[in-house]
C-alpha cells in the first residue's frame, strides 16, 4: 500500500501526472473518486489552507471528511514499541491507527516537530507510526516536509514559467520573529531539484543549512537532472538572474530547542526580507511563499501586491493537487 508521506517516495512522472490531473480538477472540480468514502483529517497544529482545502476537496470528490483536532480533542497517543504506558498517553498508535482504518479510507495527518530533539524528530516518528500501523493510505499534511505544498508550488511555477528544467530557483531564508519548522524549506529543495531546476539556497549564515538528508537528496536530484545545487550567504549572488524566488524562515538546526543561542545568527539575516531592490536583480523572476506570511517582515507589500507574486495561485492549487493525490491513493489501494 502506498502512502503520500514525502515526494522522495514518488517518481517525477508520477508527481507530474498528479499535477496534470490537478489542472483538470481546476477546470472541472467535481468527481466521484471518494463517493461513499471517508477521510480522517488529523490536525495536531493550526491551519487555514490545509484544513479548508482538504475538507472541500473531499466533498467535491463525493466523500466525507472527519476533521479531528488531534491535540486536545482525541486521546494522547503513545508511539514507542513496548512502552509501559503509565504516562500521559491513553492509547497506543497500534490501536488508534487500526481502529481509524476501519472507519475511513484515507488518513491525513499534520504534526509539526516539537522543537525538542532534532535527532529524534527528523525521523518523523508520529506519521511514520501511523503509516506502519494503518491499513489505509496515509497523507502528510505537513510534518518535517510538506509534500502537498510542493505539488501546489510546482503547479504554480509551471503555469507561469512553462518547462522549469534548467531554470534558476532561489530558496531564500527570510526574517521572522520566531524560529520556525524547516518543513517547507526542505520541501522546496526537494521539489525544485526533482523537477530539474538549478537550486540556490540563500542563508544568512552556514548554521541555516538544512538537514543533510534534504541537502543530499537535492544534490542527487540535481545531478540526475543535469542541474546544480549551490549555497550562498550573499543576497546579490542568490538573486542574480533567478527565475523564481521562494521565501521561507526557519530555525537553525544546530540551535534546535536552544533558540536564545541562535539570536546572533538570526540577526545576520535582518536584511533578508524580499523587496523590490532584490527582485530587480532577478530575471523578471516570480516570487512565492507557502503562507501564512508576515508582510513587510518576510516579503515587502510592493512585492506581494505585484504580478510577480504566486502565493495565492499556489494556495489555490492545494485544493486541486490534494484531490489528485487522494484519487491516486484510492486507485492504487484498489478501493
Ligand atoms: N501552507 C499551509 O499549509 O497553510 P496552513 O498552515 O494554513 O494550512
Amino acid at each position: 500500500m502506498r502512502h503520500f508521506l514525502s515526494t522522495e517516495d514518488w517518481s517525477r512522472p508520477d508527481l507530474q501526472a498528479m499535477i496534470d490531473r490537478a489542472r483538470l480538477f481546476r477546470d472541472s472540480p467535481a468527481g466521484d473518486a471518494l463517493k461513499g468514502k471517508s477521510v480522517a483529517l488529523m490536525f495536531f497544529n493550526p491551519s487555514l489552507r490545509t484544513r479548508s482545502s482538504f475538507d472541500i476537496g473531499v466533498h467535491q470528490l463525493g466523500g466525507h471528511a472527519v476533521v479531528l483536532d488531534a491535540r486536545g480533542q482525541t486521546w494522547p497517543v503513545e508511539i514507542e514499541e513496548g512502552a509501559v504506558m503509565d504516562g500521559e498517553p491513553e492509547e497506543h498508535v497500534k490501536e488508534a491507527a487500526r481502529v481509524l482504518s476501519r472507519y475511513v479510507d484515507l488518513i491525513a495527518i499534520r504534526c509539526f516537530p516539537k522543537f525538542q530533539d532534532w535527532t529524534a524528530e527528523r525521523e518523523d516518528p508520529l506519521i511514520m507510526a501511523y503509516a506502519r500501523h494503518a491499513t489505509v493510505p496515509v497523507i502528510n499534511m505537513e510534518t518535517i516536509v510538506h509534500p502537498c505544498q510542493e505539488l501546489a508550488l510546482m503547479m504554480a511555477l509551471q503555469d507561469r514559467l512553462g518547462d522549469v528544467r534548467g531554470k534558476d530557483f532561489l530558496l531564500t531564508w527570510v526574517p521572522h520573529p520566531k524560529p520556525l519548522n524547516t518543513a517547507v524549506a526542505n520541501s522546496a529543495l526537494l521539489i525544485a531539484s526533482k523537477f530539474g531546476m538549478n537550486v540556490r539556497l540563500l542563508i544568512p549564515d552556514e548554521v541555516y543549512r538544512l538537514d543533510e538528508r534534504y541537502m543530499s537528496a537535492a544534490e542527487r536530484f540535481c545531478a540526475e537532472a543535469g542541474s546544480r545545487l549551490t549555497v550562498t550567504t550573499d543576497p546579490e549572488e542568490g538573486y542574480s538572474g533567478a527565475h523564481a524566488v521562494y521565501g521561507k524562515s526557519w530555525g537553525a538546526l544546530p540551535f534546535y530547542g536552544n533558540w536564545d543561542a541562535e539570536a546572533p545568527f538570526r540577526a545576520k539575516g535582518a536584511g533578508f526580507m524580499i523587496d523590490d531592490a532584490k527582485m530587480a536583480l532577478t530575471d523578471a523572476g516570480v516570487v512565492s511563499h507557502c503562507l501564512p506570511m508576515r508582510r513587510n517582515v518576510k516579503i515587502a507589500d510592493s512585492v506581494v501586491d505585484s504580478d510577480a507574486f504566486l502565493g495565492i495561485e499556489e494556495a489555490e492549487n492545494r485544493l486541486h493537487v490534494q484531490k489528485a493525490i487522494m484519487e491516486r491513493l484510492i486507485a492504487d489501494a484498489g478501493q
